[in-house]
């Protein structure tokens, strides 16, 4: 795979970089994307399963949703985009990675700076006095669970259509991005605001914008070089071309 000379000097000459993320990344773990061809959102209605109306409207068929989801995540690995994000970090002095996806894989691949603007598939709270529920949950029994402080219903910790994004971590995320030297944006179609404004901020504050994506989205006019092929081949192919420069 052939990078730009004039990317890898920047790359190599880079100290601080963050990598944008969205479902992409994960389409080869086996996790399915949210939009294009095969995309959830092309066959289920987020406003009936992703949002806080639909979850009070239909506890039991928003809470089944959520535990085959878990399910497939927890039958999945991180894929080598993952990883080599992680390996990125023995590399650079800075390395941080915010992402759109609940699915956990970039910490169970290694990533230690990790930051979640639409939560956490995996973390559970009440919905009506917010405790945490932290006992593990047995995602094949779909039967719906009561708050042991006040028996509300446990919701899954993710951001649903309509709600706040986590707002410590979105302006911590804002802060890094504004930043870096350069910000990677990986296997996201970058149209859900306001996390697709990271990017936006990174650009604005100097950083160099770089795109890995399987096809163009709403930001490739935007970016400075974009990569075209699967975040799972480009990124090791990406990280070789530049320890071979550095040897
Ligand atoms: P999308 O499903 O909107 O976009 C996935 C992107 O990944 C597309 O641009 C694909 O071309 C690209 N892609 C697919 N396979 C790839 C691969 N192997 N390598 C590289 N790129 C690949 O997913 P997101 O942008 O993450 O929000 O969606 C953003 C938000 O919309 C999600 O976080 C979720 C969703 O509704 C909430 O749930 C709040």
């Amino acid at each position: 795979m052939d990078f730009s000379k004039d990317f890898l000097r920047k790359l190599d000459s880079s100290k601080s970089l963050v990598f944008f993320t969205g479902a992409g990344i994960s389409a080869e773990s086996g996790i399915p994307t949210f939009r294009g061809k095969d995309g959830i959102w092309n066959k289920l209605r987020p406003e009936e399963l992703a949002s806080f109306n639909a979850f009070m409207k239909n506890p039991e068929m928003v809470w089944e949703w959520y535990q085959y989801r878990r399910k497939i995540i927890s039958e999945t690995q991180p894929n080598p985009g993952h990883y080599t994000i992680a390996e990125f970090s023995k590399h650079f002095d800075n390395v941080s990675v915010v992402t759109q996806n609940v699915d956990n894989l970039h910490r169970r691949a290694g990533s230690e700076n990790v930051y979640e603007l639409h939560g956490n598939i995996e973390v559970n709270y009440c919905v009506d006095c917010s405790e945490p529920f932290e006992d593990q949950i047995d995602y094949s029994n779909n039967e719906l669970i009561r708050c042991r402080n006040c028996n509300g219903f446990i919701r899954p910790g993710v951001v649903w259509f309509g709600e706040m994004l986590p707002q410590e971590v979105f302006a911590k995320s804002e802060r890094i991005a504004s930043n870096c030297d350069i910000c990677f944006i990986v296997g996201t179609s970058a149209v859900v605001y306001p996390a697709a404004s990271i990017p936006i901020s990174a650009k604005q504050n100097g950083a160099y914008l770089v795109e890995i994506n399987t096809d163009a989205t709403e930001i490739s006019h935007f970016v400075d070089y974009s990569v075209m092929g699967k975040s799972g081949e480009v990124l090791p192919a990406m990280l070789e071309e530049l320890l071979k420069l550095r040897d």
